[in-house]
């Protein structure tokens, strides 16, 4: 891959050059904040060199005609963020035994300070993270950029895919009404029916032969530690990759040769 000249430093974190005769020799206060953050900046980059990843990271050649169908990828990774944070709110607050969990998130809805708001959040949040990671998926292969070099990434997000949807599962039951119960079961039966690895799942989920408590916290150390924790890990592989190798152009932009080759015909 060509190698990008270093891109400018933002204007906003150069000082600025004192003319002769300025002011009346004080500083103003606006200014000597302005450099109390550029040295602090300066204070960690001298330590870290951070900011070198970070230009890395964020100053990319995008191709010519992206569109609004490339944001489909960060929309869904706002919708995961927004699910990280509300969900941190309701454990403050929900309590995984089958005897407690109704009442706990019955007490959020109706006690807490912007329960049911945080918690309709969290709830409307999965479903419109399934919406979007699909959308995301389509734009994706219909962009063709499933194909070389990026068939690690398309991989990678089908694992995402597959663990998104075992964060809707384990989710469903959390609350612990008639509704989750009982879908539950169903979907841990069709997971049952599934060929030679189907009744190990489904009796892994239950936690044994029976569905119950053993189920309950079962899906819920899944639900807030085992996938959340594994989707952060693949979702900064993810976004590795696309930074290294850039995002593919929409198919219908016909391929330029480079300048040097252009001119080589003439
Ligand atoms: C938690 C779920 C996911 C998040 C947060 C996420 C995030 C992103 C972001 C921010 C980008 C760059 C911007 C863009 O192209 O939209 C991207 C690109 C990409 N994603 Fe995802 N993604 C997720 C799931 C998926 C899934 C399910 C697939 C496909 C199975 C997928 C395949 C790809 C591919 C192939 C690219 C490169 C696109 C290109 O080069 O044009 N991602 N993803």
């Amino acid at each position: 891959m060509p190698k990008l000249p270093a891109p400018p430093i933002p204007a906003g974190l150069k000082p600025k050059p004192k003319r002769p005769g300025e002011g009346n020799g004080k500083p103003k206060p606006q200014d000597v904040a302005a450099e109390a953050g550029i040295h602090a900046v300066d204070w960690v980059d001298e330590r870290t060199s951070l900011s070198g990843g970070l230009r890395w990271l964020m100053f990319r050649k995008v191709p010519k005609g992206t569109n609004w169908f490339y944001t489909l990828g960060s929309a869904t990774l706002f919708a995961f963020l927004s699910q990280a944070v509300t969900g941190v709110f309701l454990a403050m607050y929900y309590d995984p035994s089958p005897i407690h969990a109704y009442e706990s998130a019955r007490y959020i809805t109706n006690d807490v300070f912007l329960g049911q708001f945080v918690r309709g959040m969290h709830k409307w949040g999965a479903t419109v993270m399934m919406i979007l990671i699909f959308l995301h998926l389509g734009r994706t292969f219909f962009f063709g950029a499933y194909k070389y070099p990026r068939e690690l990434n398309w991989v990678i997000g089908v694992v995402l895919l597959v663990l998104t949807m075992v964060m809707a599962l384990t989710g469903y039951l959390l609350p612990f009404d008639q509704r989750s119960y009982w879908a539950t079961i169903v979907a841990d039966n069709i997971n049952g029916t599934g060929p030679l690895v189907g009744p190990y799942l489904a009796d892994f989920l239950r936690g044994g032969p029976e569905f119950g408590a053993t189920t309950l916290s079962r899906f819920y150390s899944i639900h807030m530690l085992l996938v959340p924790g594994a989707l952060i890990a693949l979702i900064g592989a993810h976004l590795w990759l696309v930074a290294k190798l850039g995002t593919t152009a929409p198919p219908w932009l016909k391929v330029e040769p480079p300048e040097d080759l252009r001119k080589a015909k003439v």
